[in-house]
């Protein structure tokens, strides 16, 4: 009797020993991973690229997981500011409108400031990067850009952040990183599995890049390896090799070609004071200055040439007029090679999907044509388009947030993005609906400067080291033969308690 009431005793000091056991190992467990999650929450980077456009300067603030840098889609952007002014390629010129664009980029670079932590600041990478804006004004003035980037690099300097350099892309580094950052973004390039190991999905399947800047545009595609030429460029990413066939056709951005539409229309006409616009909508007339037309490398100046002329233009909605003036800019005849896009530049026929972006969404926008169409409801609503009234395009709810500045140009923009794309780079009424129009990706902006610090800063490495295959599944099965050895164990001890006592 009293030997049993002693075996109760012991096993109740046994059982709380257990319980004891059990809540120290629950409670290390839970600092272990509460350590891990804190341990990621301070590990974030930061990255800056200010893309000097040459209308304006945005600057982009992207951040990703310290620890898994090199992993595919961790990059996001956080802020996205607009510097307020022109773009950069107008410096130098009127000191009051230098004031305004160093207000601007100091209101920026604020911004973005208070959106790192303090401690991230020294580490955080900041890139410039000017396209074709400042790739004209270098062929026109080379000191005059050389000042300005110079100037530009002494005020980067002065801010905590780890500056690289301001620098000019040229028209093929455009399209090519305009190309990563699509494809880096759809996880085309490096994804994970289930076992957490790094792969390249379907081998080599990318996605086309399209972009419309306002000086210059960029058409960007994976092609098969054996094509060769000055445009094709050839990349290794994670270990896999990629043929990428890349042109930038300088004087065709959005606002330039603009300009040398406006130029046709006044050359044709032989009144200034009266100038018929087949492509501004009836109902919009403007008086616009000379300078806006001619003052730029684009356009041939005429022989009188007076910048401070008067124009005055009377819209009349024709789209059949607007779209052979559109088509007039374009060479479609000449080319020595097997095929061509437009002016004699050797293009392989397109293939796969497209993303087309900056000013094709914008357009695509005004048109209702957001994300995939075909060729035939683009083309319809271009005319719908063109034929509209000033106030019927006005009075529209879905263009209320277009200003009355953009909304004039979509008429000859819609034309000059079909012509482009129908004629220059031949999509046809199959290829047209691999078109994709956005903005965005993952709320991230598509351009070129997120593919252009990755690859500057060596986070798309060109070979990736062997990630031997058998490290997770080996740790992972090291935890599944220590939990189960654990349970085991516990289980075996509660039966050996239950026999020891009863
Ligand atoms: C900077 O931040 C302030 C306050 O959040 C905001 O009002 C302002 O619009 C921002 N500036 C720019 C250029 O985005
Ligand atoms: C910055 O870029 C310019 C031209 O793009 C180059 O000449 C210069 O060496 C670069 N500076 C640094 C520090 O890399
Ligand atoms: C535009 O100009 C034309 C021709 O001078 C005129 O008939 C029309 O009323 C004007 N429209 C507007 C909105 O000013
Ligand atoms: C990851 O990126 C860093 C630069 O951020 C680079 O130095 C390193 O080589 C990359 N790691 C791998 C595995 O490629």
């Amino acid at each position: 009797m009293a030997s049993k009431r002693q075996m109760g005793y012991k096993c109740r000091i046994a059982g709380v020993l257990l319980l004891l056991l059990a809540s120290i190992a629950a409670l290390v467990a839970v600092a272990v991973i509460q350590d891990t999650w804190k341990f990621k929450e301070y590990s974030l980077e930061y990255g800056i690229v200010i893309d000097s456009g040459s209308s304006r300067s945005n600057v982009y603030l992207y951040e990703w997981p310290g620890e898994k840098q090199n992993e595919t889609g961790v990059v996001t952007e956080i802020m996205n500011c607009r510097v307020s002014g022109a773009g950069i390629s107008e410096m130098k010129v009127d000191p009051q409108k230098d004031e305004a664009s160093w207000n601007g980029f100091r209101e920026c670079m604020r911004n973005v400031t208070k959106a790192i932590p303090v401690e991230k600041h020294k580490t955080t990478i900041l890139f410039l990067g000017a396209t074709a804006g400042m790739r004209l004004l270098h062929e026109k003035d080379e000191e005059k850009s050389d000042e300005i980037l110079g100037s530009l690099r002494e005020y980067l300097k002065t801010l905590p952040f780890n500056f690289q350099n301001a620098s000019i892309l040229s028209g093929q580094e455009e399209g090519l990183y305009g190309w990563v950052t699509v494809n880096y973004l759809m996880g085309n390039l490096l994804t994970k599995n289930l076992w957490n190991l790094y792969a390249n999905p379907e081998g080599e399947k990318t996605i086309g890049s399209m972009d419309l800047g306002g000086a210059s545009t960029q058409i960007a595609f994976a092609v098969q390896e054996d094509l060769r030429g000055p445009d094709y460029l050839h990349v290794k990413l994670y270990g896999y090799p990629y043929n990428v066939y890349t042109h930038s056709f300088l004087c065709y951005g959005k606002n330039e070609a603009g300009k040398r539409i406006l130029d046709k229309i006044v050359k044709e006409s032989s009144d200034p004071s009266y100038i018929i616009n087949p492509c501004y909508p009836e109902g919009y007339n403007v008086t616009m200055m000379a300078s806006e037309i001619y003052d730029t490398e684009c356009t041939k100046k005429p022989k009188d040439y007076n910048p401070d002329r008067e124009l005055f233009m009377v819209g009349t909605s024709n789209s059949d007029k607007c779209g052979s003036l559109v088509k007039s800019i374009f060479d479609f005849k000449t080319c020595s090679s097997p095929q061509c896009s437009f002016d004699g530049v050797e293009q392989p026929p397109v293939v796969g999907e497209f993303m087309a972006y900056a000013g094709f969404f914008y357009t695509a926008r005004a048109l209702g044509n957001e994300g995939a169409t075909d060729l035939i409801t683009f083309n319809n609503s271009v005319r719908k388009f063109c034929q509209s009234h000033w106030t019927v395009l006005r009075a529209s709810e879905e263009r209320k947030m277009i200003s009355d500045q953009h909304l004039k140009t979509y008429c000859y923009s819609g034309h000059y993005v079909f012509a482009m794309l129908a004629d220059g780079y031949k999509f046809d009424k199959e290829t047209w609906k691999n078109i994709n129009f956005q903005r965005e990706v993952k709320k991230t902006s598509i351009g070129w400067s997120l593919g252009y610090m990755l690859s500057m800063s060596n986070m798309i490495p060109s070979e990736v080291k062997e990630i031997p295959p058998l490290t997770n599944p080996v740790f992972a099965g090291l935890i599944f033969l220590f939990s189960a050895l654990t349970i085991i164990t516990v289980v075996f001890v509660f039966v050996f308690l239950i026999r020891a006592c009863y």
